[in-house]
């Protein structure tokens, strides 16, 4: 088998440029070479790729741009058919529109018809890991790992766990909880791109009981990670004060049961304290900022600086079915607009690491994932404008490729993309070749 090699104008990071490095690499010639393993051999300026691998084959996308594939760290996996539905708030948008939308799951041909397009919609929008919550229900959670370790994508995704305050289908108990769990986890354990995360839905559907389960399941699996939502909204917390009142804020119920680690990712951390973002720090726990989901629900605003100044690590995320939409490069403008709001202007290195590099660092991937370093697995999709006459006048104006990355960051979507590749296969392309 030989190396193969993809052209265009390659762009990623090579660090953190929150920490004021200045990582960001664009070739505008330029060509990635992938060994036979789906690993990124080389990375540089076309001729030189090209001259380094000659007996390979090349997949040439002309002025297309290449990109690290994206990363998505939060959404739900049966709210797939629930984007878009009316909700005053969190709390009644879950009990109206969510929970409604994730009993279908329980109906095995419904979950795994789903399982297929929710796994194709990611990696048509780009997105080439997802962190996932899953159904509450475990034949569905078996035909997403499924659905997804047949198409390539990196997976991290739980069965969602709730034992109150949702009708009674959506329940389970610790007990009956942990056979499924089990066996999920040990189904991680043979596929290299599947990881299970322990997922209690947040603290207002999880009795101590649960959230104790789910500390012993953390012990017990050290390699899983936790996922949970957390300060959302100032209902939310008022509601998670009264269920918990021995605790010292939110973040403290799952402290207290062991879910806080440098493998926990937390959605939402809107109304975060002072305390909280200290102990954030101190466990290296990720942080996830989903800003349609926030905006779409009213929730508020993310005070990224305030994390990143923390040194707590930030990845985005879709928040589907409260987000509106799959694409996380979408997300990113959203982003953008978001801390503008708060007197914080990223600039396009900051937005594209958030989805890219510092996705994985956040999720601990970064040796696999999140750009273009030799040895890592070719995870990229193609950004191709060039059949949009507005968007490519509107780039050609341009000074600069770095202006360009920002007007794409802020003007493309999912219908510019034209395939994406999973450690170095296409999984996706636009014209369903
Ligand atoms: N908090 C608890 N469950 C959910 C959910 O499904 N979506 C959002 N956005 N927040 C939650
Ligand atoms: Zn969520």
């Amino acid at each position: 088998m030989t190396d193969t090699i993809h052209a265009g104008t390659v762009a990623h990071l090579r660090g953190d440029p929150f920490a004021g490095e200045n990582t960001l690499e664009i070739i505008e010639r330029g060509a990635l070479a992938i060994d036979p393993s789906g690993r990124v051999a080389l990375l540089g300026e076309r001729d030189a790729v090209l001259d380094a691998f000659p007996e390979s084959e090349l997949v040439d996308h002309g002025d297309a741009w290449l990109i690290p594939g994206l990363i998505d760290a939060h959404l739900h996996f049966p709210q797939f058919y629930a984007t878009a539905g009316f909700g005053n708030g969190l709390l009644d948008w879950l009990e109206n529109t969510v929970y409604p939308a994730e009993a279908r799951f329980a109906d095995e041909s419904f979950a795994r018809a789903a399982a297929e397009q929710f796994i194709e919609r990611l990696l048509t929008c780009g997105t080439t890991t997802a962190m996932v919550f899953g159904s509450q229900f475990y034949d569905a959670n078996l035909a997403l790992f499924e659905a997804a370790e047949r198409s390539g994508i990196r997976l991290i995704a739980g069965m969602t766990l709730m034992d109150r305050n949702a009708p009674p289908m959506l329940l389970q108990t610790a007990e009956q909880s942990v056979d499924s769990i089990e066996k999920l986890i040990g189904l991680c354990r043979h596929a290299p791109r599947l990881h299970y995360a322990v997922t209690p839905r947040f603290a207002l559907s999880c009795s101590p009981e649960l959230l104790e389960l789910c500390g012993s399941l953390l012990r017990s699996h050290p390699e899983s990670y936790l996922q949970t939502h957390i300060n959302e909204t100032r209902e939310e917390i008022a509601a998670v004060r009264t269920a918990f009142p021995q605790r010292r804020d939110y973040l403290d119920v799952y402290d207290s049961f062991g879910l806080i680690t440098e493998r926990t990712v937390l959605a939402h951390s809107i109304y975060t304290t002072e305390p909280e973002m200290d102990r954030m720090a101190e466990t290296d726990c990720t942080v996830c900022h989903c800003p349609t989901s926030n905006s779409y629900l009213g929730s508020g605003l993310f005070p990224l600086r305030r994390h990143l100044r923390r040194g707590i690590r930030v990845a985005v995320g879709t928040d589907i079915g409260a987000g509106t939409q799959f694409s996380v490069w979408r997300e990113l403008s959203e982003t953008y607009k978001v801390q503008q709001l708060q007197d914080f202007c990223l600039n396009a290195d900051q937005l594209l690491y958030l989805a890219t590099l510092g996705g994985a660092k956040a999720l601990g991937l970064e040796s696999e994932a999140g750009n273009f370093e030799p040895g890592k697995s070719a995870d990229f999709f193609v950004l191709d404008y060039e059949e949009d006459q507005y968007l490519a006048a509107r780039l050609s104006r341009c000074e600069n490729a770095v202006e360009q990355l920002f007007s794409l960051l802020q003007l493309a979507d999912e219908r510019h993309i034209a395939s994406t590749y999973v450690h170095g296969h296409m999984a996706a392309s636009r014209n369903g070749s």
